[in-house]
């Protein structure tokens, strides 16, 4: 009989589709980079897992034998299949970061729990036989500890995103964090030289180390809070890929690698140019420690002034230049479509109109670019902030949109400030600003936020669809 799971020449079926997974793999990542292409690369990539999956299922073999438990992978597929569809499909647009994270510790605790699976089955003859002794439990340890520490601390993110968990905020928990870190190495440095001896009596070490795994996960994300939520997460982002990749170097997996290497490479240079954004050290992210020392010096002070909608409509319609600044209240408000036929308006009136886009908008890496690509807002009148800093003195209107934080001047003025350090669009700079949310209600670092009491500032008060529906009337009346 013919093995189909080779071809004539020897080269493995299994093979094959791995590398063309791992194709799809990297296009789809590439297609992710820009909003026209990254539906379809989420597609492409989704496609060369389940090619992966498939393929795994039908010509994976250990000892020349096929896999077994058929019964039971094909039950856990279509259950996680059918809680993870229901969920994505009735998830607002607003808790998608929550259930992101949600996702991402999943990935981790799969990697962990690998590693708890294949620890005890680690025996000098597996060793002698496979002559990886050193990387195969290195391999072990790392995806455990690694995988561990995602899954407890994106399960805290959730929570926090959610608005379930406060900031824990401890003077210490720089030096317990780094304690429990070393603790971590330690577990894995005498482990690796104990195993080929005595891999059995080692097991409960295994669960030791995931319980103190658990801990730092825990502690490490309970101090993150303010405007430092976003480099947290693309950091657990990175810790999953590269647990992920640990799995696929013991099963000698070529998809699983090139999957965990990607989502840990485009995770750490994520987290690198978040940092970045943010003025954060690296290090300082990984042990917790986070922004200024948490209460803010700034009371809120004199009186805000509000605008009538007339009053904006002609403001607006007369300026030579508009800056938008979108911001999670935007989202929230599902307001995007509104807000790009304002801009439209404004432009068969000659007004240049631009947005300004701030890394951490919103509440995940991108929202702001996401939701206005859902409008068809063109790629081009998008600015990064730090770019459309400078020309904020020559704009006539900045319109803050459901912003808050990414506009506070706290972040330059207050070094007591949770996000004092923080790079922001220098709303003050423009000759007006109008400020539309619904009230004086704080942004997602829970602090005050002097622009709104700007002399230069008018408030729009109201839910920002409504309000942008009725300046778009009243912009056309004109
Ligand atoms: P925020 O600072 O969160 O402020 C949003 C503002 O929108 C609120 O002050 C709220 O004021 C207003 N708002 C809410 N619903 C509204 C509605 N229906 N209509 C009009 N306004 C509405 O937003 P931001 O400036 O975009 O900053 C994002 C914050 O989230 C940053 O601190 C960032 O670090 C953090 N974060 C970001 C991420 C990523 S990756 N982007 C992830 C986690 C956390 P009212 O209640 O008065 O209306």
């Amino acid at each position: 009989m013919n093995d189909i799971s080779q071809f004539s020449n020897g080269i493995s079926v299994l093979e094959i589709t791995y590398v063309i997974a791992s194709v799809l793999f990297i296009f789809g990542l590439k297609m992710l980079s820009h909003p026209l292409t990254a539906r379809r690369g989420n597609i492409l990539a989704a496609i060369g897992m389940v090619l992966a999956i498939i393929a795994t299922i039908l010509f994976h073999q250990k000892d020349s034998k096929p896999i077994g438990n058929i019964g039971f992978i094909l039950a856990a597929i279509v259950v996680g299949t059918v809680i993870g569809w229901i969920i994505a499909k009735r998830v607002k647009m607003t808790a998608m970061p929550q259930l992101v994270s949600f996702f991402n510790g999943m990935g981790g605790a799969a990697a962990a729990l690998i590693s708890m699976m294949e620890f005890p089955h680690v025996s000098p003859e597996l060793i002698a036989k496979s002559g990886m002794a050193n990387g195969h439990v290195l391999a072990i340890l790392l995806g455990l500890m690694i995988g561990t520490v995602s899954w407890a601390g994106s399960m805290i993110a959730f929570g926090k995103l959610d608005g379930r968990i406060g900031d824990m905020r401890i003077k210490a928990m720089k030096y317990v964090n780094l304690t429990i870190l070393a603790v971590l190495i330690g577990f894995i440095a005498y482990i690796m030289t104990r195993h080929v001896q005595a891999s059995s009596e080692l097991t409960p070490l295994i669960y030791i180390m995931f319980v103190i795994a658990v801990i730092y996960g825990v502690l490490f994300v309970m101090p993150i809070g303010g405007a430092d939520m976003p480099v947290v997460i693309s950091l657990l982002n990175s810790f999953t890929g590269v647990a992920a990749a640990m799995g696929g170097f013991l099963y000698n997996n070529q998809a699983m690698l090139t999957g965990g290497i990607l989502v840990g490479s485009a995770g750490t240079i994520l987290t690198i140019l978040m940092c970045k954004a943010m003025n954060r050290s690296l290090l300082n992210v990984i042990v917790g420690v986070f922004g200024g020392g948490g209460q803010t010096n700034v009371v809120a002070g004199g009186t805000v002034k509000e605008i009538s909608l007339s009053d904006a409509a002609v403001l607006l319609s007369y300026s030579k230049k508009v800056v938008i600044v979108p911001g999670y209240g935007l989202a929230v408000a599902q307001a995007q479509h509104i807000c790009h036929e304002l801009d439209k308006l404004l432009e068969e009136k000659g007004v240049e109109v631009k947005y300004a886009i701030h890394p951490v908008a919103g509440r995940m890496p991108g929202h702001m670019n996401v939701l206005l690509a859902e409008a068809d807002v063109p790629y081009e009148q998008l600015i990064e902030s730090d770019e459309i800093n400078p020309d904020l003195p020559n704009t006539d209107v900045l319109v803050v949109i459901g912003a808050n934080d990414v506009v506070n001047p706290a972040a330059e003025d207050d070094p007591s400030s949770p996000i004092y350090g923080m790079p922001i669009i220098k709303a003050r700079d423009a000759k007006n600003i109008i400020v539309m949310k619904r009230g004086m209600g704080k942004g997602y670092a829970a602090i005050e936020n002097m622009l709104f009491f700007n002399d230069k500032t008018r408030m729009l008060f109201g839910d920002a669809k409504s309000t942008l529906q009725n300046l778009v009337n009243e912009v056309k009346s004109l």
